[in-house]
Parts: C-alpha cells; structure tokens; sequence
C-alpha cells in the first residue's frame, strides 16, 4: 500500500469516521431523458430486481424510480428528467446516463459532516437536508475528482424506511444544479 493511501486511512481512523458510516444504502443514476425505462429493463432482465417505489419530483421536473434486489441493500434508484430544463437532464447532457451518487448510511449525520469539514471536503449544500422529524437527513459531498461521482451521507429516523422525502429529493437535486451548469 502506498504511504500516501496509508496515511488517508490513518487520518480516517483518527477522526472517528469508522464507527459513524455502517453501509453502502443506495447507488443513483442519472439518465437522459427516455432512459430509465429501458435502463430498468436491461437490469431487470440481466438481475432479478422487482420495481418498489416511483416518485415525480416536481420542482426538478424529474422522475425516480426505486428497484430492489430480493431485501438486500444498495437499493438502485433512476432518475430521468422529464424536460431540457430539468436539472437530471443538463447534467445528462453534460456527463452522459451515469452513476450520480452511492449513498452510505451513518449514525451521526451531524457529527459526520461536523468531522469531514474539519478535514476539509466540501458539501453540495451548506447544511445537512431533512430533519428528524421527516424521519430523514442527508447530504451530498461535491463530486470526486476523477470519477465525478457524489457521496451521500443518510441518516434515518424511526420507522422511516425510504430514501428520500419529496421535499429532501428537491433541495438536494437543487443543490447539484450549479453542477450541471459549471
Ligand atoms: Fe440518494
């Protein structure tokens, strides 16, 4: 291993990140517009996925579609936009149908973030989104340098069992806009 690799992971063990993240919950694709259909059904037919969940995202004019292999995470989400202007749809245009994000469950939300500014990453927005009372939080680091893929950080509350609430979905697609456009 490389010294400098060695030197991340002790840095890592050091800040108290082990312990927060358990998982890898979700992968996100983005996928031009027409594409989630066909992308659906070239996993389907290659995996037994079953479809479990669909949500129309307004305010970024796109749609998401949930697929699940037997109980197992990561759960696969889609999303398509549903218009040119749609914020899924520019990035498309801009990055090709893709994995956006991978998603990892935490225990601390807050604590996380609090940890990984102190070490310098940044976040797509300034604060966590969701609230503990929606039974959700979550945000989106910037993009990785080389594979321009998001992680997100979630955390759940209660009983919640989703992965996203609607108004969760949109701030946090909003977030990314500035990423499409740059
Ligand atoms: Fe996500």
């Amino acid at each position: 291993m490389s010294n400098d690799l060695k030197q991340v992971i002790e840095n890592y063990n050091e800040s108290g990140l082990n312990k927060l993240i358990v998982k890898l919950d979700h992968v996100a694709y983005r996928v031009k517009m027409g594409e989630r259909i066909p992308t659906m059904q070239a996993m389907m037919n290659l995996l037994p996925y079953r479809e479990f969940k669909n949500f129309k995202i307004l305010r970024a004019n796109a749609i998401t579609t949930c697929i699940k292999l037997h109980d197992t995470s990561p759960v696969i989400v889609i999303s398509e936009g549903l218009n040119e202007d749609s914020i899924v749809e520019k990035y498309c245009q801009k990055y090709g149908s893709r994995v956006h994000h991978l998603a990892y469950l935490v225990k601390d939300i807050v604590k996380v973030v609090e940890i990984q500014k102190s070490r310098g990453v940044q976040f797509t927005s300034d604060g966590v989104i969701g609230s503990e009372s929606e039974g959700i939080k979550q945000i989106f680091t910037m993009p990785i340098g080389t594979t321009n893929h998001i992680i997100e950080y979630i955390q759940r509350f209660g009983d919640f069992d989703g992965f996203f609430t609607l108004n969760n979905v949109e701030n946090l697609m909003i977030s990314t806009a500035k990423l499409g456009k740059a």
